[in-house]
């Protein structure tokens, strides 16, 4: 659809009008384009939305009005109607069909160019509102998610990881759902906001471990079961926090993500997992991206129980894992592009 500067579009049975318009408005610099009857309109419009439109009849223009009025796109450009009737009823009709300003002839000319004007000046500051209001959404939604992932560090730094964990989670889960995005099973799910998302998303897959005591995060050993289901319950916990997230804002794609990345990121392909030990495609694609993540970057990381273990040994782990833990496909998409983990891992540590 072009949006063509300064043009404007003239409705008018009368010849007299026309030329009379058309003179007018070009030797004031608009581009102009005319039609002796609104049914001819639809088609230009569906391909140029133009800065005004006016209206030039003898009686009413109402029906006109709202045939404009109807056409996608327009809902925003003003209609200017010139009139000779000065019918208060033919008047009223004209605005309630949605004309932004009405002219009873004679028609003066300077009057006419002030009009439009006025008009255009006002569509443009509008946009200028509108534009100034986007960009601010859009710088408040960066520090929202900005302030969800300082707490996702606070959750993880407990845990002696730092963010350094989640900084190279967030690459990699972005880097594998790029790469599964070549392939034609993945394609439609994995649109590029999608990956965009899961690179903000995937740092909050352990937030709920807020909620779990240092003592038992930081236990050297052996857990017992029940420090296991504590453990464990962190999935919950986490989702359930961001749960009430989506009920305020339910069109957010990273909210709607979190969830899915926070609840199911440790279940396994195989259903062995937890919290619900659901299987295979079940799992959400977000969480299965985001469980390879984790665990390469588990067993590279040197931990308070355990050694960090060579980028051939986490690959040679992760292939085990491929059809019992993780999507086959996904540890698939992994060993193609594991050059870019190791990049990561050594760029990030
Ligand atoms: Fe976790
Ligand atoms: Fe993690």
């Amino acid at each position: 659809m072009m949006d063509i500067k300064n043009l404007i579009i003239i409705v008018s049975y009368d010849d007299f009008c026309k030329q009379f318009l058309e003179e007018l408005l070009n030797k004031h610099g608009y581009k102009t384009i005319f039609f002796a009857s609104e049914r001819h309109i639809p088609d230009t419009l569906y391909r140029t939305i133009p800065e005004l439109v006016i209206i030039a009849v003898k009686e009413t223009a109402a029906s006109v009005c709202r045939a404009i009025r109807l056409l996608p796109d327009i809902s925003r450009v003003p209609i200017i109607v010139l009139c000779e009737s000065n019918d208060s009823s033919d008047r009223s009709a004209a605005f309630s069909a949605g004309c932004s300003d009405y002219v009873i002839s004679p028609f003066d000319e300077v009057e006419i160019l002030n009009r439009i004007e006025i008009h255009l000046e006002n569509k443009r500051s509008h946009q200028w509102l509108r534009d100034k209001i986007t960009e601010q959404t859009k710088g408040l939604t960066e520090a929202q998610m900005e302030t969800i992932i300082a707490m996702a560090e606070l959750a993880e730094s407990r845990d002696s990881l730092t963010m350094l964990h989640l900084n190279r989670i967030r690459r990699y889960s972005k880097i594998l759902a790029q790469k599964l995005s070549e392939d034609e099973q993945f394609h439609r799910e994995i649109t590029p906001e999608f990956s965009d998302v899961i690179y903000h998303a995937s740092a909050l897959h352990d937030i709920g471990k807020i909620g779990v005591k240092d003592g038992i995060l930081n236990k050297y050993g052996k857990l017992t079961a029940e420090e296991f289901e504590i453990i464990a319950s962190h999935t919950i916990k986490g989702s359930m926090a961001l749960e009430s997230v989506i009920e305020r804002h339910p069109n957010s794609q990273f909210i709607r993500m979190s969830v899915e990345i926070v609840r199911f990121h440790h279940e396994k392909w195989n259903g062995s997992g937890y919290p619900l030990g659901i299987a295979g495609e079940m799992i959400p694609l977000s969480a299965r991206i985001m469980a390879l993540s984790d665990i390469y970057d588990a067993v590279r990381s040197k931990r308070s129980y355990k050694e960090a273990k060579t980028h051939e040994e986490a690959v040679e782990e992760i292939t085990k894992m491929s059809g019992t833990h993780l999507d086959p496909r996904i540890v698939d998409a992994f060993v193609e592009i594991q050059e870019e983990f190791i990049n990561i891992y050594e760029q990030i540590s």
